[in-house]
């Protein structure tokens, strides 16, 4: 019954939400004063709602990466008229396309030199199962895309900014990071191995190709907490969240391309059950500011699930690690790998 419940609060808004068995709401995110914060997409969706309840409890910094300049430009003014001018210039934005792995390494290296610590990283943004050009495409390098921004992108990002975070840890603070992952994780194929690049770049269509890259997230999180977590660093923790059906444009807009007539009957027929994006936020924010665990997939508002089966497989995390530092090195080799890209930190040999 309980296992019912939970589905039915996890993923949708209203009342439906008191159903669940492990409460969390926005109300009870502690005070932040002092912490800094690395966000992904933070200025759109489920991200601006994580942006805005940082802000709200007293964050000293927030670094937003993200692409689109207009988008920032708007929810900092949004953040100036709520709380005022000083709160909103607590945010930095880097543009930070997170499928360059060249600019994603550079964008670290330079929050490293701005800041002496690092308390939260919300690896948030995302591509989604619906998107306005082509859903199948392969980045510059060669790579699926949905794999090199979702999950690669992340992965290198997470990897270089690393060291600040033990250092911050260190020092007896509790440092947590947290991948956004979805329930839809289980339309990826059950037959996923990942053993090669090719593999990877197989066209599986719009939700296999999304899920398996959210699949992703959450191996990638069991993969730290035992790599990291519990190798050394029992303060730096990694979770993965499902936020719920969230009404953001990824969920809007962008569903039409993929499934043009089922798509809009969804976008339209779904919305008064979707969360905002506040209530979207609300497993993130378990996940960044309270949890002392490591390692779990949290669904809305914070209740560990167990995932599918092949994400509860941690011979699969180990080869998706694997691969992913193998074509990371492989396509970054001059401009990355070669310059120290600390790898070797997450992927044990
Ligand atoms: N909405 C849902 O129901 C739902 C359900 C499960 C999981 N999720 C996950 O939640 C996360 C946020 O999604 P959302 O629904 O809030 O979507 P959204 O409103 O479309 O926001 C996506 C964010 O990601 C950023 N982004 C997209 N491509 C990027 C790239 N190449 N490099 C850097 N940033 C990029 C966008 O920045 P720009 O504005 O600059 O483009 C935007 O800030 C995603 O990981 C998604 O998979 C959402």
């Amino acid at each position: 019954m309980d296992a019912i419940k939970n589905a039915i609060g996890e993923n949708f808004g209203g009342k439906a939400q008191e159903l669940s068995t492990h409460q969390f709401s926005l109300d009870d995110v502690p005070d932040l004063s002092g912490k800094v914060a690395v966000i992904t997409g933070g200025s759109e969706g489920i991200g601006y709602g994580c942006t805005h309840t940082l802000l709200k409890n007293n964050i000293a910094k927030v670094y937003i990466l993200s692409v689109s300049e207009d988008v920032v430009k708007g929810a900092k003014g949004v953040i100036a008229k709520e709380m005022g001018e000083d709160v909103a210039n607590k945010t930095k934005w880097f543009n930070c396309d997170l499928s360059d792995w060249k600019k994603t390494k550079e964008v670290a290296e330079q929050i490293k030199k701005d800041t002496d610590r690092l308390d939260i990283l919300i690896n948030n943004a995302g591509r989604g199962i619906m998107v306005s050009s082509s859903t199948y495409q392969l980045t510059d390098y060669g790579v699926d895309r949905h794999m090199a921004l979702n999950h690669m992108g992340h992965v290198i990002l997470t990897s270089h900014l690393l060291p600040l975070m033990k250092e911050t840890a260190e020092k007896g603070n509790v440092v947590r990071i947290s991948n956004q992952a979805s329930n839809a994780h289980q339309a990826a194929p059950s037959d996923t191995k990942f053993e090669s690049l090719e593999e990877l770049n197989q066209d599986l269509g719009p939700n296999g190709q999304y899920g398996r890259s959210k699949l992703a997230g959450i191996l990638y999180a069991r993969y730290f907490a035992r790599k990291v977590t519990n190798a050394g660093h029992p303060n730096v923790l990694m979770n993965a969240t499902h936020p719920g059906f969230v009404s953001t444009k990824m969920s809007k807009e962008d569903i039409h391309e993929p499934y043009p007539l089922a798509g809009y009957g969804m976008s339209v027929a779904m919305e008064p059950f979707k969360k905002d994006q506040f209530q979207g936020a609300v497993p993130t924010m378990y996940a960044t500011t309270v949890t002392k665990e490591s390692g779990k997939y949290y669904c809305p508002p914070a209740v560990p699930e167990p995932g599918s089966k092949l994400a509860q497989d941690d011979e699969l995390a180990d080869r998706l690690m694997e691969l992913t530092r193998k074509v990371v090195m492989e396509k970054t080799k001059r401009d990355s790998a070669d310059q120290g890209c600390p790898f070797d930190d997450l992927v044990l040999h």
